[in-house]
């Protein structure tokens, strides 16, 4: 298997900690380990004091089984397995496809969702958004479908637009996909997330047999260095091949990262709730920049998520922009060119408390170079 290199990752790879500060990340920022067991009831405690550090269960500690199910409909234990988000992406699109196959996803996406599918040489077409507002439109996606169309890949909230869609739409294309037989792979990695009024989405795997939905600690949670992701599906056929495709990989989870995600699960608004304040913050202080400054031509504000994708009104490629930027003042961001999308953009990510100080020191360097920027 031949696999092209995750851009976006290298990108971070080469800056993230060396950088002074990050206007890009799509998490928010990390708690604190004292932050975490301090929700923790003594039952909680007691769990996280017990721990022994030998192999733990393939699929996942059953108690951390348990504590995902409270946020789904479904209630059986088989159906949820754990472990690394990007592990359970990579696995889920091994187990489904074949290069016979045609697969749909959203795009501009999170490189992982259309990469690993090439990787399987499989025939790929791409969902895009109407770029005026980001909307994605299911009469687009109906066209898409051929005879040998074997999954969709949605991503809502979306990774870099923050586009959202309505609880209708997703039954329109569950409808489509039952009709033609066709998987949905769901990565709802920043679910309930949800920073506009706009009425939450219910897991795909709640309303759709062939539906597989993707959530973790990373993004809505701001635990991603627990590692910690899980895939729920009513298809427990599927999910017994992603386990056993798993031994060739993680095996099993790290035990005090799931103790610390039960944590997280039973105590989600702790979690949740600082992040959606600090993100609608956020987005009012760069509301007020970007009317101060004409380098940033478009500015949709995401519905949910933590990210947007802002156009910029530049001479240099959005790439050169970047890097220029990095160097100039240690800010660093993320171009389009990271999610092969043509035009002039970075994304901006809300998750992070120091975005004003970042602004700031964004608008001092604004102060001396925007002539020689901007078109
Ligand atoms: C849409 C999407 N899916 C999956 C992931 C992977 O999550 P993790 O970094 O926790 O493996 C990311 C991370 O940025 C993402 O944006």
């Amino acid at each position: 298997m031949k696999i092209n290199d995750f851009k976006l990752e290298r990108y971070f790879g080469k800056h993230e900690f060396t950088a002074k500060y990050m206007l890009s990340s799509s998490d928010c920022d990390g708690y604190e380990m004292k932050y975490v067991l301090d929700q923790a009831t003594k039952q909680e405690l007691d769990l996280w004091e017990g721990i022994t550090l030998g192999y733990s269960e393939s699929e996942g500690n059953s108690i951390l089984r348990e504590a995902i199910l409270q946020h789904y409909t479904i209630k059986s234990l088989e159906n949820v397995i754990v472990a690394t988000p990007g592990e359970l992406n990579f696995i889920s699109m091994n187990v489904l496809l074949g290069a016979s196959d045609h697969v749909i996803t959203v795009s501009p996406c999170y490189q992982s969702l259309y990469e690993v599918v090439k990787s399987l040489n499989c025939e790929l077409s791409y969902w895009q958004p109407n770029p005026e507002n980001w909307e994605f439109d299911t009469d687009d996606l109906e066209k898409l479908i051929q005879k040998n169309t074997k999954l969709i890949i949605l991503n809502f909230p979306h990774n870099p637009t923050g586009s959202y869609i309505s609880p209708a739409q997703l039954n329109e294309m569950i409808a489509l996909a039952r009709k033609h037989d066709i998987y949905i792979f769901s990565d709802e990695m920043y679910r309930k997330l949800i920073i506009s009024d706009v009425p939450e989405l219910p897991p795909i795997c709640d309303l759709y047999e062939k539906g597989i939905s993707l959530w973790g600690t990373s993004k809505s949670f701001g635990l991603a260095g627990l590692r910690i992701g899980w895939l729920v599906s009513q298809d427990t056929n599927f999910l017994q091949k992603v386990i056993a495709f798993k031994d060739y990989l993680s095996i099993c989870n790290s035990t005090p990262s799931e103790i610390l995600s039960i944590i997280a699960l039973n105590h989600m608004d702790k979690f949740l709730l600082p992040n959606i304040e600090k993100i609608k913050r956020n987005m009012s202080v760069f509301t007020k920049f970007v009317a101060e400054h004409d380098i940033i031509s478009s500015f949709i504000p995401p519905k949910a998520g933590s990210i947007s994708f802002v156009k910029l009104n530049i001479k240099t490629s959005s790439l050169d922009f970047s890097n220029q930027l990095v160097e100039a003042t240690g800010i660093m961001t993320v171009p389009a060119e990271m999610f092969e999308y043509p035009g002039k953009y970075i994304r901006v990510g809300f998750g992070r408390k120091n975005l004003p100080e970042v602004l700031d020191v964004f608008g001092a360097y604004l102060k001396t170079k925007r002539d020689s920027l901007i078109m």
